[in-house]
């Protein structure tokens, strides 16, 4: 037999290593993600699929599964006893447990359903995470660095994917290496009327035919980070979502730094890809709050690099 029945909690032991502390808190984020697939198969059946009528701190329509995702979460993580503060989308401020502070090593930055636009058709959801070691005491540990490295332990990205018959992630994918280029870019071009001048002649150089440059390329959007990322995980090209101009302005975009920029920017690098803000390097930014948003250009490192150059008015 090969590779079928790697688990998540088999290979989490093999690498988490010394102390298996990080494995605890990976093992618990499992938990939240299994439940959360749970009550998304069956979410339409019971009524809970819409919105709860509110609007979240950065003034989105918040979903109900936004808020039981984020109780579901928050719950796991308490559970390992090993978390002290955690960062979340459907959060207004950072949750410090502070009595949890002189055992608890890490910091927890999620986004508990990424793409929530897509549950009441029954689309491609994920939540993204990233966990960091606390800083410093007390609420200083919420002042969090977020190029806080584990490369030295996880080297490189393993895919797991759940078998939900039996319950478990399984190893689906060992050491994904993003193609130096891709095919395929994915960015919502509704919002192009207020991208700035490099980004609009980038998207246009890729829709250009040019059989030598494999060009024209092809267009891909989910709507939803996690899916538009997997796919370009698997297969390359390139992900944006560029800073605006305009009046409803998102100078710096729409996705956020801690809990979907960083965490995917990461994943990125780890794979052999790039992640910018177009120019700069994403996990070289530090947070300056909560929910701050950045620029994103990620995924396959020659077409990163090729929208840079567009951004730095080279093209
Ligand atoms: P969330 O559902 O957590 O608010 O995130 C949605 C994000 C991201 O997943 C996606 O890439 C992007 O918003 C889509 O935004 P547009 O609808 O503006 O394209
Ligand atoms: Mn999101
Ligand atoms: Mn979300």
């Amino acid at each position: 037999m090969n590779d079928v029945a790697v688990s998540l909690s088999q290979h989490l032991r093999a690498v988490a290593a010394p102390t298996g502390d990080l494995a605890i808190v990976l093992g618990q984020l499992a938990v939240a993600g299994k439940l959360v697939a749970r009550e998304l198969a069956h979410a339409a059946l019971g009524g809970r699929l819409g919105t709860t009528g509110g609007i979240n701190v950065q003034g989105e329509v918040v979903k109900k599964l936004d808020l039981w995702a984020n109780d579901v979460m928050v719950q796991a993580l308490e559970a390992s006893h090993l978390v002290c503060g955690m960062v979340s989308e459907e959060m207004d401020e950072p949750l410090h447990l502070p009595d949890r502070c002189a055992q608890a090593k890490y910091v927890v930055c999620f986004d508990p359903v990424d793409g929530s636009s897509n549950l009441d058709v029954n689309g491609v959801v994920g939540t993204i995470f990233s966990i960091r070691p606390k800083q410093g005491r007390g609420a200083d540990h919420l002042k969090i660095v977020p190029t806080t490295p584990f490369t030295s332990r996880f080297d490189g990205v393993d895919a797991f994917t759940l078998e939900p018959t039996i319950g478990e992630f399984i190893r689906s994918h060992e050491k994904i290496q993003i193609p130096s280029r891709g095919h395929i870019y994915s960015v919502n071009e509704a919002r192009a009327p207020v991208w700035q001048p490099g980004i609009l002649r980038f998207v246009d150089y890729l829709r250009a035919p040019d059989r030598a440059t494999g060009r024209p390329y092809t267009a891909r959007y989910v709507g939803s980070m996690v899916a538009d990322l997997h796919r370009t995980l698997l297969e390359g090209g390139i992900f944006l979502y560029p800073a605006e101009a305009g009046e409803d302005a998102k100078s710096s975009g729409k996705l956020r730094l801690q809990y979907e920029a960083a965490p995917m920017a990461f994943l990125v690098e780890q794979a052999g890809g790039k992640a910018s803000t177009g120019s700069e390097r994403i996990l070289d930014i530090h947070p300056t709050s909560p929910h701050q948003r950045v620029p994103v250009v990620i995924g396959s490192r020659d077409d990163v690099v090729r929208a840079e150059e567009f951004v730095a008015g080279r093209h």
